[in-house]
């Protein structure tokens, strides 16, 4: 099982609090609404990072447990969570290993994380232990493009990109891996965004599922 020092990237942190800004300019602010508008109740958020998505979460939400295992990224996100709109506690984990018992949260949210855990069905599977049956899963990421031959080239640039991003690897099967893990897929917007200059647009989706209960 990973630790936290397996997830400490202080020179990607301190590029990542910057770029996110510059990314947010481009339109992922607006992404950060619509992955959030209408939660309701206990949310947890995986891999806050610095805490883009803190300003954006509706009244309706009682309280927000933002994990974040990267130690310069946490102390960003303390920062935005002081001035959030809904209570939001900010705590060093991981996806692999989340706080709370089973069934603690009405919804979950990722965005920009799962292209980045070590195992996709292993974070999976720890989100789908702490969400309520029938819990919400909100998903804003990249992932591996419906273009074969762009398809091949993110495939290409994986060892090196994962080296110099902090562990994100661009050909991730994000929402597969979401569907075989036991989510429902609701709703799914797709769409090509470019977070930063001179960076391609790299396939998006913005997604809502729900826990699948048996019977
Ligand atoms: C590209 S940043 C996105 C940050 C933030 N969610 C956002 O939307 O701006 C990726 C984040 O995933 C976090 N991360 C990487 N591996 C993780 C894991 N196994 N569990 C939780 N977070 C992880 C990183 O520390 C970083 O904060």
């Amino acid at each position: 099982m990973a630790d936290l020092s397996d997830f400490q990237h202080p020179r990607f942190a301190r590029m990542y609090v910057d770029a996110s800004v510059v990314s947010d300019r481009r339109g992922a602010r607006e992404h950060r609404i619509r992955l959030l508008a209408g939660l309701e109740g206990r949310v947890i958020e995986i891999g806050a990072g610095n805490g883009r998505n803190f300003a954006h979460y509706p009244k309706t939400v009682t309280e927000v447990v933002a994990v974040e295992p990267e130690a310069t990224l946490r102390r960003f996100a303390a920062t935005e969570a002081a001035s959030a709109p809904v209570p939001v506690s900010v705590v060093a984990g991981h996806a692999e290993d989340l706080p709370g018992e089973p069934h603690a949260f009405d919804a979950a949210v990722v965005s920009l994380v799962l292209c980045s855990v070590p195992s996709l069905p292993a974070a999976l599977a720890e989100i789908a232990r702490v969400l309520k049956p029938g819990g919400h899963l909100r998903f804003y990421e990249h992932v591996r493009s419906p273009n074969p031959m762009i398809g091949l080239f993110e495939d290409a640039i994986t060892p090196v990109w994962r080296r110099v991003a902090g562990g994100c690897r661009p050909n991730r099967d994000t929402l597969g891996a979401i569907g075989r893990a036991g989510f429902v897929v609701d709703e799914i917007e797709r769409f090509g965004f470019s977070p930063q200059p001179l960076v391609p647009a790299f396939s998006h989706l913005i997604g809502r599922a729900h826990l699948h209960s048996p019977g």
